[in-house]
């Protein structure tokens, strides 16, 4: 494989950083995610401006924003509902106007303004959000869900005819909010409690305070100086699985830029449990089971069957690794991980295959995962996979070196734990 160098000029855009500064793209940040300047160095290197792009791990839509500002169609595809609507918000910049948000924003204001009553919480099967003098931990405390739910509500209220539109865009300028107004923060896989969060409190006014704050200093900001030409994608994003959704695309599509989750062990459902509970996606644990399985198998949440793999070498022999009795895992689904991961990518880059133009383009962003000093090669692995199916790899691109737990690093060579942009063309 052709490992090529690119850390001096990708090591930033591989991640969503640079997009905290950008127009509509910061509107919610997203550390899945990778940064606009990216997806245009890549669209800008094709021979031809692509007619149509597809990125079937959608996220909150950096591909699909990028698309509209450059005047391409995309097609988005994403699992989760809550990254579809916070992508499908950015992409429907062309229904908003100043002044329409500048009235709600005072209406809500002044609404807000007179929240001091008893708040009606929803009914959340999870115990674990709201205060309780029973428990030892809680999520948010009382005046923090006491702003949260003023403000859901007032956005219920006030949103309605006319401002029906409105409704998402400021469910997910609260959605920005959430964490900081909450008592956890994101640990990699998981929700952690944050230090002396027992003493860290968020008055009900701090709340509605920071939500208004972010309405006028960002997303009024934006839709001010919005240039008014970008493609409208918003009825491309689908709220789907890509292990299925890509086989009933009826166009040909010229090109794919897409980050499928990493083989990390990190459940989405899980690491965004505030917002798909909070902002009413879930409230009840089998719903919650039901959207675990809707993603790529990339974590150990739920039983995952033994399926056959593709035979490349990289792969066979980390799998038997991984498999042997005198290897330690702390998760014994992990081989099995491992199989569906490579087992699903696969079908997903056949129907890439299947719907692209003869010599057209799959970028692909993934970093390798070890496992019990086991290094997973999943860029190398991917690109074999590809070729086995109909792709030529013309190169990996290094974007950055990772790190592993201290544990690992000293028998893991850095140079395999990379994160990469495997570029595939159709031949
Ligand atoms: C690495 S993130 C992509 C982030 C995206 N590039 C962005 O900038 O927003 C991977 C995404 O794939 C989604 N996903 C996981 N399984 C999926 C599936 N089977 N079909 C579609 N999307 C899926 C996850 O919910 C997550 O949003």
């Amino acid at each position: 494989m052709n490992l090529l160098d690119f850390e001096d000029d990708y090591k930033e855009l591989v991640t969503f950083i640079p997009n905290k500064e950008v127009p509509i793209h910061r509107w919610y940040s997203f550390v899945e995610g990778y940064s606009t300047e990216l997806v245009k160095k890549l669209i800008n290197e094709q021979r031809v401006q692509p007619r149509i792009c597809l990125d079937p791990f959608g996220g909150i839509g950096t591909t699909a924003l990028t698309c509209s500002e450059l005047g391409i169609d995309c097609i988005s595809i994403e699992a989760n509902p809550f990254f579809a609507d916070a992508a499908k918000v950015k992409a429907n910049i062309n229904s908003y106007s100043k002044e329409g948000v500048e009235e709600l924003v005072s209406r809500l204001e002044r609404e807000l303004l007179k929240c001091n009553g008893v708040v009606q919480f929803p009914e959340l099967e999870s115990i674990t959000f709201f205060e309780d003098e029973h428990k030892k931990k809680w999520i948010f405390h009382k005046s923090s869900s006491e702003g949260v739910y003023d403000i859901l509500s007032q956005i219920n209220r006030l949103c309605i005819n006319g401002s029906v539109i409105y409704r998402p865009l400021l469910t997910l300028s609260l959605a920005s909010i959430l964490l900081e107004v909450s008592n956890v923060f994101r640990n990699g896989k998981c929700l952690s409690y944050k230090r002396n969060w027992e003493s860290r409190k968020y008055s009900r006014k701090q709340v509605h305070e920071l939500f208004l704050n972010h309405l006028r200093t960002v997303v009024i900001d934006d839709i001010n100086n919005y240039s008014g030409n970008y493609v409208d994608n918003t009825n491309r994003i689908i709220l789907g699985d890509s292990r299925r959704a890509i086989a009933e695309i009826e166009e040909e599509i010229d090109l794919v830029i897409t980050s499928p989750p990493y083989l990390n062990s990190r459940d989405y459902t899980d690491v965004y449990r505030l917002e798909l509970w909070i902002l009413g996606y879930i409230s009840k644990f089998e719903t919650e089971k039901k959207q675990r399985k809707k993603g790529l198998t990339s974590h150990v949440q739920i039983p995952i069957e033994k399926v056959s793999y593709p035979d490349v070498p990289e792969l066979n022999s980390a799998i038997s690794y991984l498999e042997s009795s005198d290897v330690k895992l702390w998760n014994k689904g992990i081989p099995n991980m491992v199989r569906g991961y490579f087992n699903e990518m696969e079908k997903v880059i056949q129907s890439v295959h299947s719907r692209l133009t003869t010599n057209g383009r799959v970028y692909i962003n993934v970093s390798n995962s070890a496992y019990s000093n086991c290094v997973i090669e999943v860029d190398v692995i991917l690109a074999k996979i590809a070729e086995l199916n109909g792709f030529e790899c013309k190169e990996i691109r290094v974007a950055r070196k990772i790190n592993t737990s201290s544990q690992q690093s000293s028998l893991i060579g850095s140079e395999k734990m990379r994160e990469s942009i495997i570029v595939l063309e159709k031949v």
